[in-house]
């Protein structure tokens, strides 16, 4: 299933536009692996649903919002060993709208944010837009691994008017799941300097062999919110899914939930609503498959690299369909390095500089792409490298 390339559908997808691909390439003739969804039909009990609501051909106000709460639920429980409450749930039209009302109930304007960096580009945008101060904490590298630093993180607690910690888990776009103790280290700095931890999970069910989703709302830890639960990326249904806030903080589910309601921004979609239901109750053998899938990519991919390209350096990841690769050891200038990856291998990889300052020799891929498409482009890549290096 996850091999079939539907060329001809693309149209309309953002990730193939020749407007964008032109303004972030100079060129509309590259294979794109930036946006982080997925072109893989998703599971046929998703499509069977949307199919029986189609064919009605009758949309009256219909929601059922309690449905897909307990289907989250059984799944969290399910596939987590989470034991999660229904009422504590706080529906959105999407992740991001969440951090948004998050950070505007949470702080005042031009308080401090922090995130980690390299970050999700959009973090930094979602920040911005309510007015509040982006503070960032670089990640570093140990062994090859990307970690938190603490210390810095602990500074900027002190000297930055901090009010909140937006943290990405799995991280995006390293790939890290940060493991329990690190996030109980980072729940004890939390705790100490009375800062929330907005912890957004949406990438929590692409989790890979060895390595283990730890929710922020399983350690103890009041002021603690996570957007929890958004089919977007587990499911494919990147353009037809909600967001979920879920917090036990009452105070704090209180005010979200007075600002999502002031806005009418918790009222259901009932296509969203019901593909939602249907996939997390029966669309589980599928996410089985995707994982066997992706897993099996990112073991060709590592290979490949190995061999064919030791010079670039792949951090593995450890959750997520992102890779995120450093390319500095082909010894090119950010141009140079560009003209290589996009013009002459054709591979549209997401700019590293949109990850934050200091990454122009990184970019990332989306993975969730038909493997034999992967190869291709790999070995183009393999192609225009070896020529570079006997070139020089
Ligand atoms: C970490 C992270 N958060 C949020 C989003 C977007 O979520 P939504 O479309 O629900 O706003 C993405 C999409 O790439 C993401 O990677």
């Amino acid at each position: 299933m996850f091999d079939q390339i539907k060329d001809g559908l693309q149209d309309m997808f953002i990730k193939h536009d020749p407007k964008m691909l032109n303004n972030i390439y100079g060129s509309q003739a590259v294979t794109p692996y930036w946006v982080a969804d997925m072109e893989f039909p998703v599971a046929n009990a998703i499509t069977e649903e949307l199919r029986r609501l189609v064919d009605r051909g009758i949309y009256a106000y219909e929601f059922n919002s309690r449905g897909v709460l307990e289907a989250l639920v059984a799944w969290y429980g399910k596939r987590n060993n989470l034991s999660l409450n229904a009422d504590s749930f706080i529906q959105v039209p999407g992740v991001l709208t969440g951090i948004s009302l998050l950070l505007q109930a949470l702080t005042e304007p031009e308080e401090g944010v922090l995130i980690q960096v390299p970050a999700y580009h959009q973090f930094d945008n979602v920040i911005s837009r309510v007015n509040r101060k982006v503070v960032r904490n670089p990640l570093v590298i140990n062994n090859g691994k990307y970690e938190i630093d603490f210390n810095d993180l602990e500074k900027k607690l002190c000297s930055e008017n901090i009010k909140v910690m937006l943290l990405c888990n799995p991280h995006n776009p390293t790939g890290r799941v940060w493991t329990v103790d690190e996030l109980q280290r980072l729940v004890d700095i939390a705790e100490k300097h009375q800062v929330y931890i907005i912890s957004d999970e949406i990438h929590s069910d692409i989790v890979y062999s060895g390595h283990h989703f730890n929710s922020i709302v399983s350690l103890a830890y009041d002021k603690s919110i996570a957007l929890l639960g958004s089919p977007a990326k587990t499911f494919g249904m990147h353009s037809i899914s909600n967001g979920y806030i879920y917090t036990e903080n009452q105070a704090v589910f209180s005010k979200v939930d007075a600002l999502a309601s002031a806005m009418y921004l918790d009222h259901g979609n009932a296509l969203s609503t019901f593909a939602t239901i249907a996939a997390y109750e029966k669309g589980e053998q599928w996410v089985d498959d995707l994982l066997t899938y992706l897993e099996a990519t990112v073991g060709w991919i590592e290979d490949f690299i190995k061999e064919e390209l030791p010079q670039v350096r792949m951090f593995k990841p450890e959750g997520t369909y992102q890779i995120w690769f450093d390319f500095s050891g082909l010894g090119l200038n950010d141009e140079e390095l560009k003209s290589l990856v996009f013009h002459k291998a054709g591979m549209g990889l997401t700019p590293g500089s949109w990850f934050g300052a200091g990454s122009d020799q990184f970019l990332r891929m989306n993975i969730a792409s038909p493997l034999a498409r992967i190869q291709d482009s790999f070995e183009r890549l393999g192609i225009e490298v070896n020529r570079h290096l006997s070139a020089s």
